[in-house]
C-alpha cells in the first residue's frame, strides 16, 4: 500500500528530549559580569562561562561524581569516617594571587601567561588547579581535607583535552608531636605516609596493578612526585603530590608544622576506569550516556562492572508508529517484520504515526 508523505507542518523539528542542565544539583553560577568584563586582561569566552556552574562532580550518577564518592570512602576507610573535610564549592573566581603567589608559583612561570589561563582582569583568573585553595583553607584550620572543583586551562580541544576538568586536591598536616614520637624526620613522615595513602588509593581504584613514584617538580612540594601505575598494558600517569614546602605552611601561621599534599585529575581517572573514549561526552546531558553511569556502580579497575556503551552520533529517533496484523495467523509476525515496518516509517522522520497495512 503506498504510504503518504507527511505534509510540511507535520515535519516539525522533535522536542528536546531532556533538559540540557540539572538546576538541583548546580552550584550558583556567576553573572556573566563577574567573568565577561570587558577588560583589556580579560580572555574568558562565552563557550567557558557557559561551561561553570554545571558542578558535575556533585552528580552522583555522573562518572566524575562517582570518581570522587569512590575516593572519598578511600579516605573514610584509611583515616576514618569524616577526618578528611571535604568541600566542593569552592568558587572557581580566585585571585591571581591564590592561584599562582600562594603556591609559590613564580612571576615568569609559564602557566601565569594569557595563553595558558583564563583572566577575568589582571587579577583574577579562572582558577587552573584545586591548589589554588590550599592557602586559604590552612588559614581557615583545615589540617585534613579534599577539595574538589572545575578547573579552567587554555588549551586545544580533542578527545583528550578541555579546557575545562576537574581536579581534587589533598592536604594533610602533621604536628610536631607526630614525628617526634615516631622518631623520625619531619619530611621522611610526611613523605612515607603520603607514598603510602597513594598506593593504597591506586589499589582502591585500579585493583590490584603494579605503581612506580617519577620525581617530579611543583612550585609548591619538595621533594615532589608523580604516580604512575600499569593498566592495560600501559603506565598511566594518575597524580602530582610532595611535601608541602614550608613558606606555605609559615605563611598560614604553620611554620612548626609540616604537610603532604597531592592533586589529580578526574576525567582522567574516570576515562581509563569507564572506558569514556572522548573528554567531551562527560559534559553530555544525553540520556544515552548519563544513564549508563550510577552511584555505587564501581568496581576496583572497572573488573566486573559495566563499561561505557558507544552509541550512535545521531540524535535518538523515537517512532510511535501502528499497524495492523495479518487477520490469519497474526503469529506470522516476527521481529524482522518489524524492523521493516521500522524502516519504512522513516518516512515520518520525527515520531507520529505511520499506519502499514500488512494485511495481504
Ligand atoms: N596542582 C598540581 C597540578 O595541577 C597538582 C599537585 C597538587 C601537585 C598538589 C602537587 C601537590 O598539576
Amino acid at each position: 500500500m503506498a504510504i503518504p508523505r507527511p505534509s510540511p507542518s507535520y515535519a516539525r523539528p522533535p522536542p528536546a528530549p531532556f533538559s540540557r542542565r540539572h538546576p538541583h544539583l548546580s552550584l550558583p553560577r556567576p553573572n556573566t559580569t563577574d567573568v565577561i568584563t570587558g577588560d583589556a586582561d580579560n580572555n574568558v569566552t562565552d563557550h567557558i562561562f557557559e561551561k561553570m556552574g554545571y558542578a558535575l562532580h556533585k552528580r552522583p550518577d555522573h562518572p566524575l561524581g562517582i570518581i570522587k564518592a569512590v575516593i572519598g570512602d578511600y579516605f573514610d576507610e584509611k583515616f576514618g569516617k569524616g577526618e578528611f573535610a571535604t568541600f566542593d564549592d569552592m568558587y572557581p573566581i580566585v585571585t591571581a594571587h591564590a592561584n599562582f603567589d600562594s603556591v609559590l608559583v613564580p612571576p615568569d612561570h609559564v602557566s601565569r601567561s594569557a595563553n595558558d589561563t583564563y583572566y577575568v582582569n589582571k587579577d583574577t583568573v579562572l582558577r587552573c588547579h584545586t591548589s589554588a585553595h590550599q592557602a586559604e583553607m590552612l588559614k581557615d584550620g583545615a589540617r585534613k581535607f579534599l577539595v574538589t572543583g572545575d578547573v579552567y586551562r587554555r588549551d586545544s580541544i580533542d578527545a583528550t583535552h578541555f579546557p575545562v576538568f576537574h581536579q581534587m586536591e589533598g592536604v594533610r598536616v602533621f604536628e610536631p608531636k607526630e614525628w617526634e614520637d615516631a622518631g623520625v624526620d619531619a619530611v621522611d613522615l610526611a613523605s612515607a605516609e603520603l607514598k603510602e595513602t597513594l598506593e593504597g588509593l591506586a589499589t582502591h581504584l585500579f585493583g590490584d596493578v603494579e605503581t612506580r613514584w617519577v620525581d617530579a617538580y611543583f612550585p609548591f612540594t619538595e621533594p615532589s612526585y608523580e604516580l604512575e601505575i600499569f593498566f592495560k598494558g600501559e603506565w598511566l600517569e594518575v597524580l602530582g603530590c610532595g611535601v608541602m614546602e614550608m613558606k606555605i605552611l609559615e605563611d598560614a601561621g604553620l611554620g612548626d608544622k609540616r604537610a603532604w599534599a597531592f592533586g589529580l585529575g578526574l576525567e582522567r581517572l574516570a576515562m581509563v576506569l569507564f572506558d569514556v573514549p572522548d573528554i567531551r561526552l562527560f559534559w553530555s546531558d544525553d540520556k544515552r550516556f548519563t544513564k549508563q553511569f550510577k552511584e555505587g556502580m564501581f568496581r576496583a579497575g572497572g573488573v566486573g562492572m559495566q563499561k561505557f556503551k558507544p552509541y550512535s552520533k545521531y540524535p535518538p529517533c523515537l517512532k510511535d508508529v501502528s499497524f495492523w496484523l495479518p487477520k490469519e495467523n497474526p503469529e506470522s509476525f516476527t521481529e524482522n517484520n518489524l524492523c521493516e515496518v521500522r524502516s519504512i516509517s522513516h518516512w515520518f522522520p520525527y515520531d507520529r504515526v505511520g499506519v502499514v497495512n500488512a494485511d495481504p
